[in-house]
């Protein structure tokens, strides 16, 4: 044991002769700790001035502590406060005992994690501004987490993030008690990692040239990287490295054609997607460099456990690669699945013969599952359950609720808060070793980073923290109150909980108008709408929350929000279209899809347009099948031209139509209006992957009188050869059927 005095608090504030109030920090304490008994009505006068009583075997602790103290400033006239950090056995890894009594604080664990924890809870027992005094129960608080893997996903390579920002990042997962940042350093888009053997990995494969032709990336030397570990690992939080192989691989091939199957020279990707240049399986010096790759890394990260992707790696180029193709035939595979099956078994065995394990995302499911390779189950619960029929190891982050770099639209906080990452059939196996939220940076530069994690990381932390029995909602919801002004004085910019507003709209009084109306759906917030047609980039008039009014036309809505007197950011937007057809008689030639049924079989004329995210509601998806409509008007109206929108992404399998027809009809049995086939519409359908998300639209003239308009799109097929999922369906997307009438 040893002493240390603490008196780095300054002295700022005058003496107080009021008894200060008693902070019930459990109502307040996120996440919310296993046990907490009150043992006498006393409490704790907290001054500040700490007389640590330290087991010296936990000494790296306490620099971390007086950094995270600092700002908080104190009375130095007052006695001051014992914090005793003892020792015992037998408490659970990570867990501890903290015990508040009238004289003092005492702090009992096992291991120095769980000492940590416990001046983690201390912190947020204690205010953060400067205060006289504060006053704790006495009590004792027992604590240990539900799971051992905590994690976040941080995507450094779509965005690069500087190295300040990522140790930022640690503290606020450290504060929060998550202990795994899952460091997601290579990729398509950016090669991070210094590595000695291949200089040209940082040198090319670190910087792409974005469509404007502007540079972006960076990389993390040997030393920063050195820094960032340690930095971690004095918060108790473990830096898994993940080196994606064999896809998502498109930088190092940049920078070493030979890594891949054709040996042809390329760029560092710009755009988003799944490329099919992978690897090379087939080639051994494929694995010369991953091994040599890998060494270098191990240097770096001491973790157990290192991340090798595995996911989303189209097939194409082993199918036609030569040496691949000797490969599946001289290891006796039967197909490219298997290849990849017994390329990741390869780098798995090289980790094992160095001490390590290996995580790969559920793709390394496919073709056998290496033994005792941990699944980190993204596409939904099913991998984590396959790896557990195993008999492996699971890490559960599922897109339903753990996916960071998805809007709030899609997950919002309770919904993360409503995370159970073991599900009912594998509970009890002891095998998922907990979860993590990712955070992909594709359209999310370090400036955006923050709104995405927080305050969904908040949320998740309890989710892995604490025991299932003890999760609340509304409780949980009381307690976010009360560390906002904590993620505030860590200057933490966080996002919306839940969409701010709701927005309620109707067919006006004249038929081409809507009317529209935004409800705050959250207190405390204010702001304002407003209509932008089509073609302009100014609003012609705001209209205050809570305001209807009317729109004309085709535009853009977009609401500015403001809470606790600050903008929040960008206007939320919603594409929409008061026309003739909106809220008019409508049938439909396909079923609703159940995932995307797009508002409905109203959805395809309700003047809301599907907007740039195709899972935004508003859009409208069969598969396989074509889709038509028929609106049937009032009365006869002069249409000057109809139009109808698409979305493409061809790498989510969405396609555009093959052909399409408007047509229109004053009797509803004679109609006008040709077929269209999509090539020349939407020009000469090239079929390469990786387009990036876009909306298109088709339009024909009119200039006649009508009172029945139809639409009609044929399915393209399956996906093509080239495409990942070649020989499935694919889907198509609309909305909507606009009506467009000459202006009065
Ligand atoms: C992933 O989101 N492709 C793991
Ligand atoms: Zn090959």
């Amino acid at each position: 044991m040893k002493q240390w005095i603490g008196a780095a608090f300054a002295a700022m504030l005058a003496a107080s002769c009021t008894p200060p109030e008693v902070t019930e920090f459990t109502d307040t304490l996120i996440p919310q700790p296993e046990h907490w008994n009150e043992t006498s009505a006393e409490s704790l006068i907290v001054t500040g001035q700490w007389n640590w009583t330290v087991d010296s075997t936990w000494d790296p602790v306490l620099p971390v502590w007086q950094e995270w103290m600092r700002g908080s400033q104190w009375n130095d006239d007052a006695t001051e406060v014992e914090l005793k950090m003892i020792r015992v056995e037998g408490l659970p890894e990570e867990g501890y005992e903290l015990e508040v009594q009238k004289s003092g604080v005492t702090v009992r664990a096992s291991t120095e994690a769980g000492a940590f924890h416990a001046l983690t809870t201390l912190r947020w027992m204690i205010p953060l501004e400067p205060l006289e005094k504060t006053a704790l129960p006495c009590g004792v608080i027992q604590d240990a987490p539900r799971f051992p893997h905590r994690g976040l996903l941080l995507d450094c390579c779509r965005h690069f993030m500087q190295p300040e920002f990522v140790k930022r990042m640690i503290d606020l997962l450290a504060l929060h008690k998550m202990n795994v940042l899952h460091w997601h350093l290579t990729e398509d888009q950016g090669w991070r990692i210094e590595i000695d053997a291949y200089p040209r990995l940082t040198e090319i494969g670190a910087w792409r040239t974005e469509a404007d032709g502007s540079t972006h990336g960076g990389f993390y030397t040997k030393d920063q990287i050195r820094d960032i570990v340690a930095y971690a690992a004095s918060r108790h939080v473990m830096v898994i490295p993940e080196i994606e192989l064999p896809g998502h691989s498109n930088a190092a091939l940049a920078a070493y054609p030979w890594l891949g199957c054709t040996g042809e020279q390329m760029d560092v990707p710009h755009d988003w997607g799944v490329f099919k240049d992978i690897y090379c399986a087939g080639s051994d010096s494929t694995f010369e460099f991953l091994e040599t790759v890998l060494d270098e890394v191990l240097e770096l990260f001491p973790s157990t456990y290192i991340h090798i992707g595995g996911d989303e790696a189209p097939k194409v180029r082993w199918e036609a690669c030569a040496k691949c193709q000797h490969r599946i035939a001289a290891e006796g595979l039967q197909d490219e699945h298997e290849l990849q099956s017994w390329f990741i078994g390869r780098i798995g065995r090289y980790l094992e013969s160095k001490g390590r394990k290996m995580i790969g995302w559920d793709e390394i499911l496919e073709g056998g599952l290496p033994a005792g390779a941990t699944v980190q189950s993204w596409r939904g619960m099913e991998g984590g359950r396959a790896a557990i029929a195993a008999g492996n190891d699971a890490i559960m982050s599922p897109t339903s609720h753990c996916y960071f770099d998805y809007p709030v639209e899609s997950t919002d906080l309770e919904e993360v808060y409503g995370f159970e990452p073991v599900p009912n059939d594998v509970q009890g196996t002891g095998r998922i070793l907990g979860g993590e939220c990712n955070m992909w940076t594709e359209r999310a530069p370090q400036d955006l980073v923050d709104s995405k994690v927080f305050p969904r990381l908040v949320a998740m932390s309890e989710v892995l923290w604490s025991q299932p029995a003890q999760r609340d909602w509304s409780n949980f919801q009381s307690r976010m109150v009360q560390h906002y002004p904590r993620l505030d004085a860590w200057g933490v910019k966080y996002g919306w909980e839940t969409v701010p507003i709701s927005m309620q709209w109707h067919a006006g009084k004249s038929n081409e108008a809507l009317e529209v109306q935004f409800l705050p759906a959250m207190t405390g917030v204010q702001g304002t709408a407003a209509f932008v047609p089509l073609g302009q980039s100014e609003p012609e008039v705001s209209h205050p929350l809570n305001v209807l009014f009317r729109i004309i036309g085709e535009g853009e809505i977009q609401v500015n929000l403001i809470r606790k007197g600050a903008s929040m950011g960008v206007p939320w937007t919603f594409p929409v279209a008061g026309h003739v057809g909106a809220f008019q008689k409508i049938e439909l030639e396909h079923e609703l899809n159940t995932y995307y049924p797009g508002r409905g079989e109203q959805g395809l004329a309700d003047g809301r347009l599907g907007s740039h995210d195709f899972r935004d509601g508003s859009w409208q998806a069969v598969q396989g099948r074509d889709m038509g409509l028929t609106i049937e008007l009032p009365e006869p109206v002069r249409i000057d031209s109809l139009s109808m929108q698409f979305y493409r992404y061809q790498d989510a399998w969405i396609f555009l139509p093959d052909s399409l027809q408007f047509q229109w009809s004053n009797d509803g049995v004679t109609w006008v209006g040709d077929w269209l086939m999509g090539k020349d519409v939407f020009g000469e359908m090239t079929f390469t992957p990786n387009e990036s998300q876009d909306v298109n639209r088709a339009a024909v003239s009119v200039n006649a009188e009508a009172k029945w308009v139809r639409f009609t799109a044929r399915n393209p097929g399956v996906c093509p050869d080239w495409h990942e999922a070649a020989s499935s369906e694919t889907w198509m997307f609309l909305d909507e059927l606009v009506v467009h009438t000459t202006a009065p």
